[in-house]
């Protein structure tokens, strides 16, 4: 058995199971390997939940899952009645990703959980591991969807207002997969958890590259997303001359180098814009373009500055809209405040690293997380962890089992610090 033993105390990760249910649980794709597609409420989705939930119940966890299907594995303690520790992260993966993104922390944390149990840890409160539901946007355009609603950060109306492209609403959707009670049941409260901790691959290059094995995360950069649509005039292509046409791909090329410009002259490399999606209609080689959908990603560790940019592609849009007499319609679907991490779970994590002569530096996460909404309702923590070339969202996406052991210890006597306040 590869297991990492801490140094202070009798706790041993098994990190050869951990690889191997991560391992297994890539299985559950909608896509080839490497390459890992499960997107929410899809077959793929509900078999992964399926299989981490049996991990949970063979590990002596009680299960519970709400009306948007985030799901709940708790162990008790010894004061089951005071707030939780918890941790935890997704299993949803965007289209063609990796295997790491999100079930390092939900296996992780089960791993963490596990071995704590072993060592003949006590906890006073109890501990729960949460998977959250679409912490992915893929199919309804907003990420940490299952957060988002637990931190209360938007109300039970996103169940007939969020919609996939096929038109199928949140509501019928989340009921179609099983999870049929009420929205309004959903937020937690602040004092429902003592503390927060999501373990996550670092998804950036950072750690690699200073040779660290842990970042300790400080903040969480404020993401943004909206949803643009372009409406110009079809036709036949080669009927319609050139002086006479409203070609909407035209106008959206014109949008998406906008925000790459509008980004790029921000004054910060912390400031970042993708447009990420690009659907022209009807798409077809002989016809002009008639509509175009885009969804865009605009993120920055500074709310303000992300604010300045927003309104400099608005500006763009506009001026786009008039020269060729088009339609562009801006939907904002989220804009997001930064999250802070609790100072007294980062200084946890830190005693942890040193306790194990792990080397370990702070950092900001540029990615979103669950963690952005935890934060809004308990003192929240991350711990990342490297991975090969800073690569995510790719089939590439590589994190060593050793980096995966590391985290997951760190995490474990994080969590039995907390727990046992
Ligand atoms: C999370 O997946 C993100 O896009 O930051
Ligand atoms: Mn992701
Ligand atoms: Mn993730």
């Amino acid at each position: 058995m590869s297991a990492l033993r801490a140094r202070s105390a009798r706790i041993m990760i098994d990190g050869e199971k951990l690889s191997q249910e991560l391992a297994t649980l890539a299985t559950f794709s909608d896509a080839r390997p490497p390459a890992v597609t499960r997107i929410v409420f899809s077959d793929a989705d509900l078999e992964a939940r399926g299989y981490v939930k049996g991990l949970c119940t063979d590990a002596g966890l009680v299960v519970r899952e709400d009306a948007v299907g985030n799901t709940f594995a708790r162990w008790s303690g010894e004061r089951p009645e005071e707030a939780a520790v918890g941790t935890g992260s997704h299993i949803d993966a965007i289209p063609n990703a990796g295997r790491f993104d999100g079930t390092v922390g939900v296996l992780g944390g089960l791993e963490a959980i596990r071995a704590l149990k072993r060592s003949g840890f006590a906890p006073q409160r109890p501990i729960e591991l949460l998977i959250f539901t679409s912490e992915e946007p893929t199919r309804f355009g907003i990420g940490c969807l299952g957060s988002r609603l637990l931190s209360g950060s938007r109300d039970a109306s996103v169940d007939e207002k969020l919609k996939d492209k096929g038109g199928l609403s949140l509501g019928d959707m989340r009921k179609a997969a099983g999870f049929t009670g009420d929205l309004k049941q959903v937020p937690l409260s602040r004092g429902d958890y003592e503390g927060f901790v999501e373990l996550h691959i670092e998804q950036g290059p950072l750690l690699e590259r200073e040779q660290r094995d842990i970042g300790v995360v400080t903040a969480i950069a404020a993401p943004a997303s909206l949803r643009i649509s372009v409406e110009g005039q079809g036709g036949h292509a080669g009927g319609v001359v050139m002086a006479d046409r409203r070609d909407a791909l035209c106008a959206a090329s014109e949008i998406i180098l906008a925000v790459e410009s509008a980004a790029k002259s921000s004054g910060s490399l912390d400031t970042v814009a993708t447009t990420g999606v690009c659907d022209v209609f009807p798409s077809a080689v002989n016809s002009i373009p008639s509509r175009v959908h885009l969804e865009i990603d605009l993120r920055d560790i500074e709310e303000q500055r992300r604010e300045s940019v927003f309104r400099s592609m608005g500006r763009s849009c506009q001026e786009i809209a008039e020269r060729r007499s088009i339609n562009i319609r801006t939907e904002i679907l989220n804009a997001d405040a930064p999250g802070e991490c609790a100072a007294h779970i980062v200084e946890a994590i830190e005693r942890a690293c040193r306790a194990n002569q792990f080397r370990f530096q702070r950092l900001v996460s540029r990615a979103y997380h669950d963690s952005l909404f935890m934060s809004r309702i308990a003192p929240t923590g991350m711990i990342f962890i490297p991975c090969r070339g800073g690569v995510s969202h790719r089939p590439d996406e590589y994190a060593s089992p050793e980096a995966i052991s590391r985290g997951t210890l760190i995490l474990a006597q994080t969590l039995a610090e907390l727990a046992s306040r």
